[in-house]
């Protein structure tokens, strides 16, 4: 009997696997026409991204913070810290393809009243990469966050996240809401909500495309560094074509992502996610307690604007502050917005 129990399982495993590489296929194969398309039209070296030997100054701009690291149980962590290290302890953490640098505007703005910290997380900007898909398991960048607190020589701070930040940040104040006095999430869904929605809405399926096509090896990378990384120009762009981002700024990301090894390890978050018994995983995460604010910027173009909603359930005490053609990317795109919103929100 367990046997057959067992087989079953490996069976459905095995077919859930099979149905996320083929709808990964179809995308990555639609990709592939379009890198042939631009090796057509740039010639060779439409791979090639300029090389940049040094760092912009904005990277270095002091008014946002210093560069420190820490070493970790498992690894080196790279963040850039503002402020007096007597105030409360407020700890960014970003999303994808980003570091610390997504958080400029919060990093100054909140440096009065709080210790800012925001990190790169594992296999971003100047922290550690692991090479292995593996490494980036849930439960690993859950205690890289838990123990950069501890090492930050606190024992919880106030938690703000971006996208997969947001995705590590539900789940740190799931298990260990002892460590965070207030969570902020920003453009992140509740993972079971996502999990939910995704299954159940053609529309957002649709617009997770993306995360299928990941799952192919080397195409994904490959179409992020056509055209010099132009990428960037594109998601920050949102929607409406609008970024509000600098030059220079964009020179920030693009010197960090045309690095060498830069782009695997991100992408490797989201091949660790839908690999082996994950994919079948129905998510479970005790409810939140910690007093939340979402913060949802409405134009994101990859996730459906009824998600803030449908968290709610998961959440007992949270507010949503929606920002009005705000996109994916909320936290740069309205930082005024966006820190008002937080200032309101932890008083
Ligand atoms: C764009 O960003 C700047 C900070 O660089 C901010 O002061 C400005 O308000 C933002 N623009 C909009 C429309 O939010």
């Amino acid at each position: 009997m367990k046997l057959i129990e067992y087989a079953k399982q490996k069976v459905l495993e095995l077919a859930a696997r099979a149905f996320v590489l083929s709808i990964g296929l179809c995308y990555a194969s639609i990709a592939i026409v379009n890198l042939i398309f631009k090796r057509l039209r740039y010639g060779k070296d439409f791979l090639v991204v300029k090389e940049r030997s040094l760092p912009p100054l904005c990277l270095q701009d002091t008014a946002y913070g210093r560069h420190a690291f820490l070493r970790l149980k498992d690894l080196k962590i790279h963040y850039v810290e503002n402020g007096d290290r007597s105030k409360p302890l407020m700890l960014f953490v970003h999303g994808f393809p980003e570091f610390w640098f997504s958080w400029r505007h919060q990093l100054k703005h909140f440096s009065s009243t709080h210790w800012v910290v925001a990190m790169d997380m594992r296999g971003y900007g100047d922290s550690e990469k692991p090479t292995s898909i593996s490494e980036y398991k849930a439960e690993y960048l859950v205690k890289d966050v838990c123990e950069l607190i501890k090492a930050l020589g606190r024992n919880k701070c106030t938690l703000v996240a971006h996208d997969w930040g947001g995705v590590v940040a539900w789940s740190v104040a799931a298990h260990f809401p002892e460590m965070v006095e207030k969570l902020i999430i920003l453009n992140s869904p509740h993972p079971i909500a996502f999990h939910k929605k995704i299954k159940s809405s053609i529309t957002q399926f649709l617009k997770s495309w993306y995360v299928f096509m990941f799952q192919i090896p080397y195409v994904p990378e490959m179409l992020f560094h056509t055209e010099d990384l132009a990428c960037f120009e594109r998601m920050f762009g949102g929607a409406d074509n609008k970024m509000n981002v600098t030059e220079e700024d964009l020179e920030g990301y693009k010197y960090t992502f045309s690095r060498k090894g830069a782009w695997s390890p991100p992408i490797n978050y989201y091949r660790c996610v839908l690999s082996g018994k994950d994919v079948l995983a129905p998510v479970t995460l005790p409810t939140i307690t910690v007093p939340t604010l979402m913060i949802w910027g409405e134009n994101d173009v990859a996730l459906d604007k009824e998600l803030p909603e449908l968290t709610r359930e998961y959440v007992t005490n949270m507010e949503v502050k929606y920002i009005a053609n705000g996109n994916h990317f909320v936290q740069q795109d309205k930082p005024d917005e966006v820190n008002q919103a937080i200032e309101d929100f932890i008083g």
